[in-house]
């Protein structure tokens, strides 16, 4: 029993997988496409709302810092991601590449991990997307009734029918196929990256360099009687639970963290990729370099332009031009950030339902599921299984704190990556890679403590529900998956089904 949960899918045969003609997808992404789709992905929510509530919340003007802290985590992981997706070139991210160095059990929990952070990420950018098309139809003079706008903004039922169109429209576009969402989302990322540039130059005019004093605000108790909510590592050392001063630089990055969500999934894309040895290292590094350069170039812009403790918690970005009295850049802003938003949904959905593919493909979930449409040569199933339900819970979620669960679920895929990468080099050593990380064990030792750090600093009813989530997979996993993994039966014929029409 041990051995078999500990069983491992060869790299050989996780890449010979992808060329049976059934289950494989189109190749058609370059390093370029890869850079875009990661900056659309990885540009969103994050900088756009996170960044005020934080500022006003956790940190002070030293935002900047907590984005500093959170992308060295990122680049940290992204040098281990890198060598496993140019190593093991197949859909499923950290998935595929736990699975052919961990096991299978860990694979699975990895697996169920990230379906949690594509799922839920995809709801939450959804929400945010809805509450920037509210106020832009607002100042259209077109008001959306209040059990239409989502549940915050309900009394007794409350359903946001924006949120939930925008990923069934985003569902429909990925069955259809990558090339042309990819098309549509260079379009959107240009507008969005623009946008951010505008920030970034026309704010810096009005930057009051007395805004910066104090930059790191004093420490300050938080009430008591809400020790759940207090970050794990104030719990377990038994200190005083506080915002600001120097630890509230890091529970600040353990949130906008977020912000830096989507570059793995660049990995995730490495079976569409022409030469994914190439340009996977390349998307992957080269989409969170811009990002990080950007997001501490605005949040130092904006916490200039306006005390952080005036900032909006809602569009802390267009906001801040209201309050100095530039309406029109607002306008703009908002715009962009409407449009912005839309591919970092799409991304997400996309890196869900491919990951939600994989483990079917491999007989962990039904392989009912990783058969692609004979004519546009995509997953449609998971995709269309998928957006349904995240559909239903963008509409019907209040989503501020499953935006750390998030979180949690996408650091720990990290801690599984960076092991995964020590483990291969050991197992492996003979694998030809394209990309290799350097200074290992080093850095991936230190990609480990560090995203443990950031763990730590979530709130401890995050750590709870992310608890309860794994062990609901460990359910699924033992009832289904162990008996029916590929791996359990070599000798089961690939395709047991007839491909169903092209209707
Ligand atoms: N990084 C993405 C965002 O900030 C998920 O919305």
């Amino acid at each position: 029993m041990g051995s078999s949960l500990f069983r491992t899918k060869n790299v050989e045969q996780s890449i010979r997988d992808t060329e049976e003609p059934e289950h494989a997808l189109k190749k058609s992404l370059s390093a370029l496409d890869l850079t875009v789709f990661g900056v659309g992905v990885i540009i969103g929510t994050g900088i756009f709302v996170l960044t005020g509530q934080v500022a006003k919340n956790n940190a002070g003007p030293a935002v900047a810092l907590a984005f500093v802290a959170a992308g060295v985590v990122c680049a940290l992981a992204a040098l281990c991601y890198a060598e496993f997706a140019s190593t093991v070139p197949v859909a499923g991210s950290a998935y595929t590449f736990s699975y052919a160095s961990l096991g299978e059990l860990p694979a699975w929990i990895i697996g169920w991990d990230l379906v949690l952070e594509f799922a839920l990420g995809t709801a939450v950018v959804a929400v945010g997307w809805s509450g920037y098309m509210r106020s832009l139809l607002d100042n259209a003079g077109w008001h959306l009734p209040g059990y239409l706008s989502g549940r915050d903004g309900a009394h007794g039922f409350g359903f946001d029918i924006l949120a939930a169109l925008l990923v069934l429209v985003l569902t429909a576009i990925l069955v259809l196929g990558m090339k042309l969402s990819a098309r549509i989302t260079s379009l959107v990322v240009a507008i969005k990256v623009a946008v951010v540039l505008i920030v970034i130059i026309a704010g810096a005019f009005f930057v009051q360099s007395r805004n910066y004093h104090p930059f790191v605000p004093p420490a300050q108790p938080v009430p008591a009687g809400a020790s759940l909510k207090a970050p794990l590592v104030q719990l377990m050392f038994g200190w005083a639970p506080a915002n600001f001063g120097v630890m509230g630089i890091f529970t600040a990055a353990s949130v906008v963290f977020f912000a830096f969500i989507g570059f793995d999934i660049v990995a995730t894309a490495a079976e569409e990729t022409r030469n994914p040895q190439r340009d996977v290292p390349r998307g992957i590094l080269g989409s969170l370099i811009i990002c990080t350069v950007l997001y501490v170039a605005v949040s130092v812009v904006v916490t200039g332009m306006q005390n952080y403790t005036q900032l909006s918690v809602d569009a802390p970005l267009a906001d801040a031009f209201k309050s100095i009295g530039h309406p029109w850049y607002a306008g703009v802003i908002s715009f962009g950030a409407a449009i912005g938003l839309t591919t970092v949904c799409l991304i997400l959905l996309l890196g869900q339902t491919r990951v939600f593919f994989a483990m079917s493909r491999d007989g962990l979930l039904p392989r009912f599921f990783s058969r692609v449409h004979p004519r546009f040569r995509t997953p449609h199933r998971p995709t269309i299984l998928l957006g349904v339900i995240i559909a239903i819970v963008a509409g019907f979620t209040s989503l501020s704190e499953l935006a750390e669960l998030v979180n949690i679920g996408t650091l720990f895929a990290f801690v599984v990556v960076a092991i995964s990468v020590i483990i291969l080099r050991k197992t492996r050593p003979d694998l030809p890679r394209a990309f290799r990380t350097p200074w290992v064990p080093v850095v991936p030792i230190v990609s480990v403590c560090a995203t443990l750090w950031l763990m730590l600093n979530l709130p401890a009813e995050t750590w709870l529900r992310f608890a309860i989530w794994m062990v609901i997979g460990f359910a699924v996993y033992f009832l289904y998956g162990r008996s029916h993994s590929r791996l359990a039966h070599p000798e089961q014929p690939s395709e047991p089904e007839p491909a169903p029409p092209i209707s």
